[in-house]
């Protein structure tokens, strides 16, 4: 883990109330992993005083971007930042996904700035030759102009479903209905599944995991303290006991949670 200052390279409102930073901190940027994050001073002063997660959305030799939406203080406040100040980093933290062997269809779902975590996991495996998989992404938003990157998500070498709930781009409705629609059709085939997302989606998702016996990781969100495994702050039930999100997950396959007991 490291503690840096990142410069701001540029900080712009992307689509409505969503946001996307991008910094230089070289010792992160070389570490990172899809999936991991990092735990952000949203200010210089104690007012927010804990730091705020935000997953890596990219991270290159020398920078990391993260997308946010403004929610509260502290992301209110991130966005008012300009190019050359600083931010306090901590980085990169947590458990990323992970791909195990080669499966025949790779499967990321993403809700709306889900989609974070899921670009960087994307493009990292296709820079990653030979990927004998099939990479298909489902992405879903409420309406096309809510749709976060869609022109760099174009250009990479992946099979794209997009889903609007406006129905104003692709599928009419949720990302999971599309996602159920074709489930049946890849489960004839090796399959692994990655969603981050809303967490109505995500248990959605761990029950048909269950259901038809496929592999799915998921990334959870919970109000973090630390950020760093000490405070217990976000700790949710799992199935063989306690977990810590900042530590054994913000990744977890979904059998490993204890379902019923998150909300
Ligand atoms: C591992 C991890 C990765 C994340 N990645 C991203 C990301 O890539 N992009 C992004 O936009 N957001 C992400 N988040 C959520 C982000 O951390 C929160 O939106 C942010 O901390 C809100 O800070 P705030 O000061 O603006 O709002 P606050 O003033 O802290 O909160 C405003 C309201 O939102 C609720 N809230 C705050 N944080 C969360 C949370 N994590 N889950 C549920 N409710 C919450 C609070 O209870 C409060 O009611 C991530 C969270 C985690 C745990
Ligand atoms: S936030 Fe402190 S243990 Fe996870």
């Amino acid at each position: 883990m490291i503690q840096s200052k990142g410069e701001i390279l540029f900080n712009q409102e992307v689509a409505p109330s969503c946001w996307k930073m991008q910094l230089l901190a070289p010792e992160i940027a070389n570490q990172a992993q899809p999936g991991q994050f990092v735990h952000l001073r949203c200010t210089e002063n104690y007012s927010p005083l804990l730091r705020r997660p935000f997953s890596l959305h990219r991270a290159s030799e020398r920078k990391i971007e993260i997308l946010y939406q403004i929610i509260g203080q502290g992301t209110r406040l991130l966005a008012e930042k300009v190019q050359g100040e600083t931010v306090d980093l901590l980085g990169p933290l947590g458990r990323a996904f992970q791909v195990k062997g080669q499966p025949e269809i790779i499967v990321l779902v993403a809700g709306g700035v889900g989609i974070a975590p899921l670009y960087f996991l994307a493009e990292t495996l296709l820079k990653k030759p030979p990927l004998n998989s099939k990479l298909i992404l489902f992405y879903g938003v409420k309406s096309k102009e809510n749709l976060l990157g869609y022109g760099d998500l174009k250009k990479l070498r992946i099979n794209l479903e997009i889903a609007t709930e406006d129905g104003s781009l692709g599928f009419e409705g949720e990302i999971l209905q599309l996602f159920q629609s074709r489930l049946l059709s890849f489960l004839s085939q090796s399959l692994q599944v990655f969603a981050c997302g809303p967490l109505g989606m995500l248990k959605n998702i761990a029950s048909l995991s269950l259901k038809y016996n496929f592999p799915a990781q998921v990334s959870l969100e919970k109000t973090m303290g630390c950020g760093i495994g000490v405070c217990r702050g976000c700790v949710i039930k799992g199935s063989q006991g306690y977990l810590r999100v900042c530590k054994e997950g913000p990744v977890f396959p979904v059998e490993d949670i204890d379902w019923a007991a998150i909300s």
